[in-house]
């Protein structure tokens, strides 16, 4: 089943191990009769049948003498005693194997009026230990069968032999089918059924167990009870249903675990934008009452301090505005992207620019690694200065004073790639996944004395992915962090 909801192997499957009931039971029957009858059944008969009448050749060589010298006598004779014993034929062969004379109590016919004296001599000459001995019967082509047979005139030049069959001949055409194999028949399927049954029970008994510990799953998962999952080890239908439901339970426990942090994520933003939009305008109140109040023993300077101050909050307030805006653009599907050639290391260089300032104030080192000679990419020049803006402040943002910051490019079959790196204060491993979510912020006690709400990842992964890229990251804790993403390369026929 893969997951694993792959593929279900044949032989695994319910129908096939029902087929193989079946099969079972089909075979044992043909195997038992072919078995029972041909070998056990058969062989028992022949061998008590000869050892009963191993004498009766004797008897019947002894018996014909009187009477060998007159054909007509003889046959009348053989006739007579066949008609006392049902089932027995009756044969005087010469010495090369010729039937000189036949009689059957059914009407047969001479169908090999010469047959090999081999086993006749055998019987002669043998002991019951080398019973049964088989011989050709003459009125039969296929059938051989078990014989008792003596010499009739030990002293003649041209002997004699009497030969006494049983059951020979033939079948009976007065025996139906089923008269003569339906004990055996009724016996075999009997077997056959109980074999079938016992073995379709075991595998049925095995089948409802497991319904009813998938069922029992099912309705824990209802109520919300814990250990939901189907215990399933098997490779059949039943196992892929087990699978398929395991992996909605834990498809939909994933989504309720993002859904609650998002939903926390939520809760803390109304927090932390109130707070964000409060302290700025805090800051405003407090120097325009002193500048209102106050405006006669205000001196230049101060007053220039104060309205810098004003000046600074109010754009920060503008920023958080911004990106509250660009967010819920992006949110509801409403933002496009205009894409054209540009060069992106060129890019990167101007924003380097825009934060001169900032890279000053920490005494960053900026480290260039456009791989040469520069490539255009296919995009929205202003979306991904953005991105570009957010990472390289992130990057400032979250590095100590003195350290590097490295921006590359490289030039793939289909892309370039864009790298930013710092020797900053890194991520947490459990946090990489949950950076690119709105409003979250990581949970070390450092990052939050940073100033920022949380939307410039979300912001940047959600233009990238307008432009069919994935932002990711690599970071050590303590040892920095790597943002990356890749654009389509410029080409001509773009
Ligand atoms: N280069 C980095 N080094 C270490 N941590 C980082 C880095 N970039 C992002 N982070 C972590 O990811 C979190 C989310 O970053 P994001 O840019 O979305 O928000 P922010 O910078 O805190 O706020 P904003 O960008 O909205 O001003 C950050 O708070 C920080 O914990
Ligand atoms: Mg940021």
């Amino acid at each position: 089943m893969n997951s694993e909801s792959g593929h279900l192997s044949f032989f695994h499957t319910l129908t096939f191990k029902l087929s193989v009931v079946l099969v079972l039971f089909f075979s044992i029957n043909g195997i038992s009769l072919v078995l029972w009858d041909q070998k056990d059944l058969l062989e028992g008969i022949k061998l008590d049948t000869q050892i009963a009448y191993a004498d009766e050749g004797r008897l019947l060589a002894e018996a014909v003498v009187p009477v060998i010298g007159d054909p007509e006598a003889t046959q009348a004779y053989l006739d007579s005693v066949t008609y006392n014993y049902p089932g027995m034929e009756l044969f005087i062969l010469d010495s090369a194997g010729n039937v000189l004379h036949n009689a059957s109590d059914v009407p047969s016919k001479l169908i090999r009026p010469q047959i090999s004296m081999a086993p006749i001599f055998a019987f002669i000459n043998s002991t019951p230990d080398d019973y049964p001995i088989d011989v050709d019967i003459p009125t039969s082509n296929e059938l051989k069968f078990v014989f008792s047979a003596a010499r009739i005139n030990p002293t003649e030049e041209q002997p004699l032999y009497a030969m006494v069959t049983f059951l020979g001949g033939g079948d009976d055409p007065e025996l139906s089918f089923w008269a003569k194999y339906g004990a055996l028949l009724t016996r075999t399927i009997l077997f056959s059924l109980a074999i079938a049954s016992l073995t379709g029970l075991i595998i049925w008994a095995g089948f409802t167990r497991r319904v009813n510990l998938a069922a029992a799953s099912v309705r824990r998962y209802k109520t919300g009870t814990n250990g939901v999952k189907i215990e399933d080890n098997s490779h059949d239908e039943l196992s892929h249903v087990a699978h398929a439901f395991n992996e909605m339970v834990d498809r939909v426990n994933g989504m309720m675990d993002e859904l609650v942090l998002k939903e926390k994520s939520r809760g803390e933003l109304v927090a932390t934008v109130s707070h964000e939009l409060q302290t700025p305008l805090t800051v405003i109140q407090g120097n325009i009452e002193t500048l209102v109040l106050h405006q006669d023993q205000i001196d230049a300077e101060t007053m220039r301090h104060k309205l810098r101050t004003i000046h600074n909050q109010i754009k920060h307030l503008s920023n958080l505005i911004g990106d509250l805006a660009t967010i819920s653009i992006l949110d509801t599907g409403q933002m496009k992207i205009s894409t054209e050639p540009f060069l992106l290391s060129e890019l990167a260089e101007s924003t380097i620019e825009e934060f001169e300032k900032f890279l000053g104030e920490k005494h960053l080192t900026v480290v260039r690694q456009f791989q040469q000679p520069p490539e255009p990419v296919e995009a929205d020049p202003i979306r991904i200065r953005q991105v570009l803006r957010n990472l390289l402040s992130n990057a400032i943002k979250f590095t100590p004073e003195q350290g590097t910051i490295t921006l590359a490019t490289r030039v793939t079959a289909l892309t370039i790639e864009f790298s930013i790196s710092d020797t900053g204060i890194g991520i947490p491993e459990h946090e990489t996944k949950h950076i690119f979510t709105s409003f979250y912020r990581s949970q070390k006690s450092n990052t939050q004395k940073v100033k920022g709400t949380g939307l410039g990842l979300a912001i940047c992964r959600k233009i990238l992915k307008l432009h069919e890229s994935e932002l990711s990251v690599q970071s050590t804790e303590g040892a920095g962090a790597t943002f990356s993403f890749g654009l389509r390369r410029y080409t001509s026929t773009n």
